[in-house]
């Protein structure tokens, strides 16, 4: 098959390799139908996550059944699904708590997470190809209606928008409840599209990037170019000098000035200060405990220096982590199906997989337009 693989730092290329076949009994093969371009692929694409030459990447897939293994007796070959980006064995302490996100068994590192196509997340080819293994496949895969409607709007539930949306679950945005989203890339959009449909009065989105900042307001969200203007300043005034009652970080540990100077710790800061006392925070951008590449010393080592007494003082919740998808995929594809979901409006390329080595350059330099960018192996 044809398949995205990593050859090194922004080194990527399309090429023929062995198609998946099953392995497990509970395996199921997909053929895919959409795979997505993540700003989590930026990581290894820039060499600031390491990953081994020749993994096919990408973990945001969807498609259609095309075999099972014979332990599999839920999905059926012809099924329409959607593959969350954790992988989860279904069965261990972790998993039978909801926690898709820290399975216990799935990654043989013992590393307590897997995933497709990524570093650290186990062996698991991903599906920026034309063919995709999912192991346990009965508990993992979600069914979507037949057809290819929708396809846009379902293709993101395979990780941003669940991950969007836990943001705001983490944060605890509740109906009247002031939200700040920092970072209006997919993720940040997504926070701000969830925020809206859980009934926030006002969610402020603050990014330097203009087209980005458009889809924003496009979700309802109050605009905040960082680069034009302090996001402290305008969010304390706009709030009668108390601050919002929630704050979701969408950035992650490569937030930057205007100047393009990474300083990893900034867009916390701002959040502690944004949100005010016995607020709630959800971070779901995300921080390394190991980033060689970093700017500072400490976040080398993973620590980073955010001013962690103010929390204290203000009295600040703070969740973090890896979104579980399963949590939340069902009732996301449900508000789709029933119209009062949208995700698709950040989606700005579908592209044949040849053009993958392009797409992902304009997406890692945050060209104007390239906010989202959906790959159709088949195309
Ligand atoms: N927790 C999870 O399960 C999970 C899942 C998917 C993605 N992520 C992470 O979420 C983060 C965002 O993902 P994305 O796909 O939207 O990435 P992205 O890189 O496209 O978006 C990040 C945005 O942050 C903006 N930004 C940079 N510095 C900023 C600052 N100081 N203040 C405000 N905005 C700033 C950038 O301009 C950019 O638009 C990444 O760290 C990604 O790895 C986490
Ligand atoms: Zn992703
Ligand atoms: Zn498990």
């Amino acid at each position: 098959m044809k398949a995205v693989v990593y050859q090194g730092p922004f080194d990527i290329a399309v090429e023929e390799v062995p198609d998946p076949r099953i392995e497990q009994p509970l395996d199921a093969i997909i053929r895919i139908t959409t795979a997505n371009i993540c700003g989590s692929d930026l990581h290894p694409y820039e060499g600031r996550a390491p990953l081994e030459a020749g993994m096919v990447l990408g973990h945001e897939n969807m498609g259609v059944v095309q075999e099972v293994g014979p332990g599999v007796n839920r999905i059926k070959v012809g099924n329409r699904v959607s593959v969350p980006f954790n992988i989860g064995c279904g069965s261990c302490r972790n998993c039978d708590a909801g926690w898709t996100s820290a399975c216990l068994r799935a990654n043989p590192s013992g590393r307590p997470t897997a995933g497709y196509g990524y570093p650290m997340m186990g062996p698991y080819w991903g599906g920026q190809a034309e063919y995709l293994r999912v192991p346990w496949a009965d508990f993992n895969l979600l069914e979507l209606p037949e057809g290819t409607e929708y396809e846009t709007d379902f293709t993101l539930l395979s990780d941003i928008f669940p991950t969007g949306y836990h943001g705001t679950e983490l944060a605890q945005v509740c109906p009247g409840d002031t939200v700040a989203i920092f970072g209006a890339g997919p993720v940040g959009l997504m926070a701000a599209h969830s925020a809206s449909l859980r009934g926030a009065s006002q969610i402020f989105v603050v990014d330097k990037e203009p087209d980005r900042l458009r889809l924003a307001e496009r979700f309802g969200a109050t605009a905040v170019n960082f680069a034009e203007a302090d996001p402290t300043e305008v969010i304390i005034d706009c709030t009668d000098g108390f601050g919002v009652d929630c704050g979701v970080e969408a950035v992650g540990y490569q937030a930057h000035d205007p100047t393009g100077q990474e300083h990893p710790e900034m867009v916390l800061d701002k959040l502690v200060e944004v949100v005010r006392a016995t607020g709630r925070l959800g971070i779901v951008g995300v921080y390394i405990p190991q980033d060689p590449g970093a700017a500072t010393e400490t976040a080398k080592q993973g620590r980073y220096a955010f001013n962690y007494g103010q929390v204290f003082d203000k009295g600040i919740s703070m969740g973090q982590g890896q979104c579980p998808v399963k949590r939340y995929n069902r009732q996301l594809r449900d508000l789709i199906i029933r119209g009062r979901a949208k995700p698709s409006v950040i989606v700005s390329h579908e592209l044949p997989l040849e053009a993958a080595p392009e797409a992902y350059e304009k997406f890692d330099k945050r060209v104007e337009g390239w906010t989202k960018v959906l790959l159709h192996p088949a195309a």
